[in-house]
């Protein structure tokens, strides 16, 4: 489904995150805790996002490849707290042991924290962005992020552990957890190239709605995907008694709701101004609606 260009992307994230958190000065073993789940090999949607926006609007995804890295940082401080005891109480991530079962719970939650700083500090350092777009992609980032974004959907997640919730609730949980940073990869994008409000706001829906495909996917798979291929353990959020789109709706009906969302990603993305080619962002919504991990 990828094309060499996407492949090449990718290839390019995982080598900049290898080599975007060297060995410490202080000689303790945080760096390689960091490395050891920035390298664990998630699938990198979020940068390929990101990239392949931008490369769409200006054809120089170079421009935004620290706040790419910056991104996947952050999503995967996220993961490393998620799967915390005290959160979702996972053993498995990407195919391998979570952080805090290889590191202990302590430097897990440090790895985290290192992980969420050390990506503001990339972004403030790119030579490459005017101090203004830094602080705008500072300014957006730290809202996709934080008690607005991904750590109030998170507060949200786990406060509806046990509970019966509606699916306006539900849905709201699914934007902050996890559509504000799908979201900011394409804004980011925008931020960067500065295109027509029109084309912005297409843009905007468009991350909106595949923010929400790609949580209803990952709920699908949660109940129905084989733990091979995901690399994390199935049926986690029974176990959570989490309310997921399957649990409110049943499989059908979180199927038919994903395909909604699809169809409205496509419509958004016939608003772009015509001189842009979408080619690549019709792909990401072909991967996540085929993807099985
Ligand atoms: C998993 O994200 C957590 C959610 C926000 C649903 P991904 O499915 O993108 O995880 P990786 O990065 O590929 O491991
Ligand atoms: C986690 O959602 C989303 C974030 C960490 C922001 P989930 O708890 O559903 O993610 P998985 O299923 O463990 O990957
Ligand atoms: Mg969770
Ligand atoms: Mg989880
Ligand atoms: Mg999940």
């Amino acid at each position: 489904m990828m094309n060499q260009q996407m492949n090449d992307f990718v290839q390019k994230i995982e080598a900049d995150l290898t080599n975007a958190v060297p060995a410490s000065p202080l000689n303790t073993n945080l760096e390689e805790s960091m490395r050891y789940s920035l390298e664990a090999g998630g699938k990198r949607i979020r940068p390929l996002l990101l990239l392949v926006t931008l490369d769409m609007l200006t054809h120089n995804s170079e421009q935004g490849m620290r706040t790419a890295i910056a991104l996947e940082m952050i999503h995967t401080y996220s993961l490393i707290h998620d799967d915390l005891p005290a959160m979702d109480n996972d053993d498995y991530r990407r195919g391998k042991l979570t952080n805090h079962k290889v590191y202990g719970d302590w430097k897990a939650i440090l790895a985290g924290d290192a992980l969420l700083t050390k990506a503001f500090e990339m972004i403030s350092f790119d030579a490459q962005l005017t101090s203004d777009i830094k602080v705008q992609l500072i300014q957006r980032l730290s809202q996709a992020s934080g008690h607005l974004g991904m750590v109030g959907g998170q507060v949200l997640d786990m406060e509806s552990e046990n509970t019966q919730i509606d699916l306006e609730t539900l849905q709201q949980i699914h934007r902050a957890k996890t559509g504000k940073l799908l979201e900011f990869a394409i804004m980011a994008a925008v931020d960067i190239a500065k295109p027509s409000e029109g084309t912005a706001k297409a843009l905007e829906n468009y991350g909106q709605h595949l923010g929400l495909m790609f949580q209803i996917k990952d709920d699908l798979l949660d109940v129905f995907g084989d733990e091979a291929k995901l690399g994390k353990k199935v049926g986690s959020d029974i176990e959570n008694n989490k309310s997921t789109y399957v649990s409110l709706l049943g499989e059908q009906g979180a199927k038919d709701k994903l395909k909604e969302e699809m169809e409205q990603a496509y419509g958004a993305l016939r608003q772009i101004d015509s001189q842009y080619d979408t080619t690549h962002l019709e792909t990401i919504i072909e991967i996540f609606n085929q993807r099985n991990h």
